[in-house]
């Protein structure tokens, strides 16, 4: 079947309910979606899937037909970008593990919600940092939010 990864068309030959993080990570090669618990608790594994936050490791493949993946790996669009810059900034990762998921999950947040508060941050990214860079990861949101809007004016 073929899947949309970072633009690319890839095709996969594999059993439709593979988790889609066990076909990056073991079918294609992409690691920087993280393995953490498995059943859709942690958010290490989030990609965006048509711009929304999605738990790579209980997302069979076979539903994905025609959806657009972005995964870490892919070139950064101005969200993306604006987070990393903002990331990079903040000196937010500690071990980094859980650090990809948390971008895409904060790309997916200002998609939707491009000056979230401190409580939408909360409510849309409950994924999970052992090292405790929730505070980082708040202010960076912010600084990318501003960063964004900066350059729209
Ligand atoms: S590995 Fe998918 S949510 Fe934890
Ligand atoms: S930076 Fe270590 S788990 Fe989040």
């Amino acid at each position: 079947m073929p899947l949309l990864i970072n633009g690319q068309s890839h095709a996969l030959d594999a059993d439709p309910q593979m988790p889609l993080l066990w076909a990056l990570r073991d079918e294609l090669g992409l690691t920087g979606t993280k393995f953490g618990c498995g059943i859709a608790a942690c958010g290490a594994c989030t990609v965006e899937v048509d711009g929304a936050a999605v738990r790579s490791c209980v997302m069979p493949v076979g539903s994905l037909a025609g959806k657009a993946i972005r995964t870490i790996e892919g070139a950064p669009d101005r969200t993306v970008a604006a987070l990393q810059a903002a990331w990079v900034q903040h000196q937010t990762p500690q071990c980094g593990y859980c650090q990809s998921g948390m971008i895409l999950a904060a790309a997916a947040l200002l998609r939707q919600k491009p000056r979230p508060s401190d409580a939408d941050i909360d409510a849309a990214i409950t994924n999970l940092c052992r090292c405790g860079t929730y505070q980082r990861i708040r202010a960076a949101i912010h600084s990318a939010a501003q960063a964004l809007q900066g350059s729209r004016a």
